[in-house]
């Protein structure tokens, strides 16, 4: 059963190519899909690229295109929970897109016709990923938290602390409890509820999502997003059956 390992960032994605046996790279739709083995599992690999609708098109593509049957992604999100600071990690629970608004048709927040507003990680695999995501802390030597919960995803990079004040509250009021922010998790989610596949997704926080949340951003992709990114998948890998 293909897995799919969805990165964010070139830089997470880097290690995990040199590590694939037999890759074999595919361009598609624009994009680069590399499909191999990783410790004996068949594995497809690709980048999300930045924002809801890229990504959606790459999970789709992942799909329909090259047999993913399960869908994990690793990449970098801004706190903005209380006690979420850079160094943690969140792995999701559910996933909201905060900038869906098509009230008063229906619910502020809620998919049209999905009638819900956040899409639930698969459970089973959210378990694995929360566990490989402990193992690789502690075999990175990190001082980092491990979050559970919520991830809010928008096609905005949130770079001030009243911005991603407002966004906490506003989804409160409805009901959800932020702890992150990022720009693509949502749209695979909702993308596998579609296809009925199980989906994971796990980010590592980069910055506060306040007015230095672009500078720490970059420092942390080039410097340590890699890093966690490779630990945790081969942690995960490590629990997975080979199917
Ligand atoms: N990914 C990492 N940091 C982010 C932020 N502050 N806003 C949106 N996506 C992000």
């Amino acid at each position: 059963m293909t897995l799919a390992i969805l990165s964010a960032l070139h830089d997470e994605q880097r290690g995990l190519i040199e590590q694939l046996y037999q890759p074999y790279r595919t361009l598609h739709a624009g994009r680069e899909f590399w499909q191999g083995q990783l410790q004996g599992h068949p594995v497809v690999l690709a980048l999300s690229k930045i924002g809801k609708v890229a990504a959606a098109t790459t999970a789709t593509a992942l799909i329909e295109k090259f047999g993913a049957r399960r869908i994990v992604f690793t990449g970098v999100a801004g706190g903005i929970g209380p006690g979420v600071q850079v160094g943690d990690i969140v792995v999701a629970h559910q996933l909201v897109q905060h900038d869906l608004d098509a009230s008063p048709l229906f619910p502020r927040f809620e998919v049209p016709f999905y009638g819900q507003s956040g899409f639930t990680a698969d459970p089973q695999l959210t378990e694995q990923l929360l566990q490989a995501c402990r193992a690789a802390m502690v075999a990175l030597g990190q001082p980092g938290k491990v979050h559970h919960g919520l991830l809010a995803s928008g096609d905005q990079f949130v770079s001030c602390a009243q911005a991603a004040h407002t966004l906490r509250r506003d989804l409160a009021l409805a009901g959800h409890d932020a702890l992150a922010v990022e720009m693509e998790g949502a749209a695979v989610a909702q993308v596998c509820h579609d296809y009925g596949l199980p989906f994971a997704a796990v980010r590592t926080i980069s910055d506060r999502a306040d007015a230095s949340a672009h500078v720490d951003f970059k420092v942390f992709a080039r410097d340590v997003a890699s890093r966690y990114a490779c630990a945790i998948v081969q942690a995960l890998l490590k629990s997975l059956s080979i199917q």
